[in-house]
């Protein structure tokens, strides 16, 4: 009998839902909360209010889309953590009265695991072991994986998380949230021509928050000398931040692959939308024998496709969860 999952995300400002046949995805419906650009960043209770409404006729439209029936779903998988907490709950409540009402098993999924387990969506489908490189709006990790669901962290950051230095910086030059986007559209048009302290991390983890300040006292001094100097120099700014941030990434990616001996190299998250960064990543990977893997854009960015096609490799191992499970704000991979 086939294996049907209907995939719930809502951790941060994206609700999603998205059905998996057999491994195969059928559906991936996503809605974006435009309300959080006028505060310049996520506002959990924004979120959380908008989750509420967005649910119900985004699972409506996932499950329309897939051509199936409520009928047929054989398990539903939804995002326990990390994440908003008000944000989680719309999910994992949701997830419980639909289970409860089809009287199916629910499985918990960590949101980071799914971003890696995105590159199962589609083909070609990196082979064990292999790193991934998983960078968003609240984590920077470089994850070793040996199976679907073994993984271990070798590499996490100590403050920021790469998408954070990018949307700090964008607020810095006056530009919209998320700023990662915009950044990227205008680095295209400019030149790496300015300078930035890089963090001095041991091991394979990261540090952005110095980043940010050395952005910040740079600007300052710059616009003491000349008021304009962001509006003129916009898209330098950008091309000089982005090309340091992919800088920093490549750096540890580098190494890990080097301690580890593995060249099966893939990268997750929202950040790994980023053009820079995947011509990076490709250009490395052929100097150095690594098979790269970047999954298509809608699986990069928050999605309940990941979550599903999770859900599917624990639903082949029975691990379901009961009614009394709650949303984790925090929940390490490893
Ligand atoms: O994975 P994601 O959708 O949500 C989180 O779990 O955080 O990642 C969102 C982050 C934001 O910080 C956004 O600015 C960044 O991904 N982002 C980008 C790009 N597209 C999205 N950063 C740089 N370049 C991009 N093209
Ligand atoms: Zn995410």
């Amino acid at each position: 009998m086939s294996v049907v999952i209907l995939g719930i995300e809502s951790s941060c400002d994206d609700t999603s839902a998205a059905i998996i046949k057999d491994g195969v995805v059928l559906s991936n419906v996503t809605a974006n909360q435009d309300a959080h650009k006028a505060y310049g960043g996520v506002v959990p209770e924004v979120a959380s209010r908008a989750h509420q409404q967005n649910i119900i006729p985004v699972v409506d439209v996932a499950i329309q889309k897939a051509g199936i029936r409520k009928e047929d779903i054989s398990a539903v998988a939804f995002t326990r953590g990390p994440g908003l907490i008000g944000s989680l709950l719309v999910g994992v409540s949701f997830a419980k009265a639909f289970a409860l009402s089809l009287d199916i098993p629910m499985i918990e999924v960590n949101h980071m695991i799914a971003h890696v387990l995105a590159h199962f969506a589609e083909d070609p489908k990196p082979r064990f072991p292999f790193l991934c490189l998983t960078v968003s709006g609240g984590h920077t990790q470089i994850v070793k994986i040996t199976d679907h669901l073994e993984m271990e962290v070798i590499g996490t950051t100590i403050d920021d998380a790469a998408g954070e230095a990018f949307d700090k910086t964008g607020k810095l030059l006056g530009l919209d949230y998320p700023a990662g986007p915009i950044i990227d559209r205008l680095a295209k048009e400019g030149n790496p021509i300015f300078q930035f302290a890089e963090p001095n991390m041991p091991e394979l983890d990261f540090s952005f928050s110095g980043l940010k300040t050395s952005i910040y006292y740079f600007l300052k001094k710059q616009i003491k000398e000349n008021p304009d100097f962001i509006q003129e120099n916009l898209k330098d700014i950008c091309a000089s931040v982005q090309d340091t941030i992919i800088r920093i990434l490549m750096h540890k990616l580098i190494i890990a692959t080097e301690q580890t001996g593995i060249t099966e190299v893939a990268v997750a998250g929202g950040v790994s939308a980023n053009s820079g960064l995947r011509n990076a990543l490709v250009e490395e990977g052929k100097q150095r024998g690594w098979n790269t893997y970047i999954p298509r854009f809608e699986f990069c960015t928050d999605n309940a496709a990941m979550i599903a096609v999770t859900g599917y490799y624990k639903y082949q191992k029975q691990e379901f969860v009961g009614q009394e499970v709650t949303p984790v704000a925090r929940w390490k991979v490893s």
